[in-house]
């Protein structure tokens, strides 16, 4: 039965594997989640074989309860929530994982003794790290959710009390190995644990909303690295190589997201930044132009190419059948269409190709920035629905800018800007946008949906 086991298990990490790199492509993602989660089915089928009939039942209960609550949450769950609904799975994972090793000093202790050095280690790494990943992705969905303010919350001198609160956590893990008896030693994991949520709580608690994905990519990089040592805890090859996975994915994605910010996730943990920036962008303004949806169709109908550039505003409106049905409209009168794709539009990784994936637009018109950069020279006009900081030509040419350095969209680039927004208030960033006030730029002003809506009418008025 071992043998058939580790033999099950060695497939399930195969699957994992080969779902991970399935999900690198939007048309193979949706084939790699379920070949990992088949693969997930065969490593828990496994492990329930052959375990105490009491264990089963307890497991499979409690099993079908997650199952029901995750299936109805992932189904009715809104595009803009994911970001908390990924912080709310993750600190699920982070607790289990401390509490795994929690439960088997307890079994240990239950025998008058406590587990080896080899299962000590990783356990203590685990209440650690599991419990920082716990009450850190707890706060960000908070925040994300807005049950708390998203704004950075911290003291003076923080920084330096969590770096304190972390050597003397790590102190009470060395204290742990040395101390003789076995109930000193589990008040002790009871202490490491309910210190490292207070770290989790204090490490969060600072980062602005709208830095959140990247720190809940960062804390589910922490509970890949934790489920990876619960797997040394148990001895379970199955659960070191997934923890292994998503701790090494979370911390690609997290290196990623802040390269494409171009700040580094040092900056992103302890610069409070959504705090501190304010209107300190280009200082200059001059006139705006405003547009109307019949103009926009105009130019719109007798370009040869239009560039469409989503960004977070197109998601909070839920725009993107619209912005669909303009596409076909389009393409319908000959107009070459496509969508310019920044990494980090909107709020969470990738978050412009889900929506847009929704609405069935093709993927061959997709673009990402480096492709799509040296092609807006060529383009009539490039209609921007709800994108702010992504297109800020501020990022490539004022060095006193926040955003300065960070890649953007070159739309200014265009013959023809037109910005659709509600407002000129400001994006994620806080500042200034002077694309608005070029003499190409049109301001299209209003609800994503509706202003789309109007726009598709007058097309059809127009034809
Ligand atoms: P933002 O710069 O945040 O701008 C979005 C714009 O959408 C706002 O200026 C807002 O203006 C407009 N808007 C809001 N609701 C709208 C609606 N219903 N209809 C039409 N417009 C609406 O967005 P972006 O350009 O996508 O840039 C993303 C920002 O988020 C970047 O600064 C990025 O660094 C940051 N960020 C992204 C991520 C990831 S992973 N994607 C992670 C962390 C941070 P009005 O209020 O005037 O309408």
């Amino acid at each position: 039965m071992t043998n058939l086991r580790e033999a099950a298990y060695m497939i399930a990490a195969i699957l994992f594997i080969v779902g991970v790199m399935r999900l690198r492509n939007p048309a193979t993602a949706r084939s790699g989640n379920l070949t990992a989660a088949v693969g997930m089915v065969i490593a828990v089928a496994f492990t329930l074989i052959g375990a105490p009939i009491t264990n089963v039942i307890l497991l499979l209960a409690t099993a079908i309860v997650g199952a029901v609550i995750g299936a109805y949450s992932a189904r009715s769950v809104r595009m803009t929530a994911m970001p908390q609904m990924v912080a709310v799975f993750n600190g699920m994972g982070g607790g289990a994982a401390a509490l795994i090793a929690l439960a088997e000093a307890l079994h240990a202790l239950a025998h008058a003794s406590y587990p080896g050095l080899s299962e000590a280690v990783p356990g203590l790494f685990d209440m650690l790290v599991g419990s920082v990943s716990f009450t850190g992705s707890v706060i960000a969905f908070l925040k994300l959710q807005e049950w708390i303010t998203g704004r950075p919350k911290s003291f003076r001198g923080q920084n330096i009390v969590n770096a304190i609160l972390l050597v003397l956590l790590v102190l009470v893990g060395v204290a742990v190995l040395i101390v003789p008896t076995p109930s000193t030693k589990l008040l002790l994991d009871w202490i490491l644990i309910v210190g490292s949520m207070v770290l989790g709580v204090s490490i969060v608690m600072p980062v602005g909303g709208a830095d959140m994905p990247v720190i809940i990519a960062l804390l589910n990089a922490f509970t890949g690295i934790a489920a990876a040592a619960a797997g040394f805890v148990l001895q379970n090859d199955v659960l070191i190589v997934a923890g292994a996975l998503v701790g090494s994915s979370g911390t690609i994605l997290t290196l990623i997201m802040s390269r494409a910010m171009n700040r580094s996730i040092f900056n992103v943990l302890f610069s409070a930044f959504g705090a501190t920036v304010t209107a300190t962008g280009s200082s200059e303004r001059g006139e705006i132009h405003p547009t109307n949806a019949e103009e926009v169709s105009m130019l719109c109908a007798y370009a040869q190419r239009v560039v469409i550039v989503p960004g977070y505003g197109l998601a909070v409106a839920r725009a993107q059948q619209e912005c669909k049905d303009l596409m076909d409209a389009l393409v319908a009168r000959g107009v070459d269409v496509r969508f310019a794709i920044h990494p980090v539009a909107g709020r969470m990784p990738g978050h412009m190709n889900v929506l847009l994936a929704e609405a069935n637009v093709p993927y061959d018109r997709l673009y990402d920035m480096e492709d799509i950069n040296p092609e807006f020279e060529r383009t009539d006009v490039v209609l921007v629905i709800g994108a702010n900081d992504v297109v800020n030509p501020d990022a490539r040419e004022n060095p006193g800018s926040p955003i300065y350095g960070m890649p953007i969209l070159n739309v200014d680039r265009a013959k023809t800007v037109i910005v659709n927004k509600r407002s000129m208030a400001s994006g994620f960033a806080g500042i200034d946008n002077p694309l608005f006030f070029l003499p190409n730029t049109m301001m299209y002003f209003g609800d994503a949906k509706g202003a789309l809506q109007q726009l598709l009418l007058a097309l059809k008025e127009a034809a």
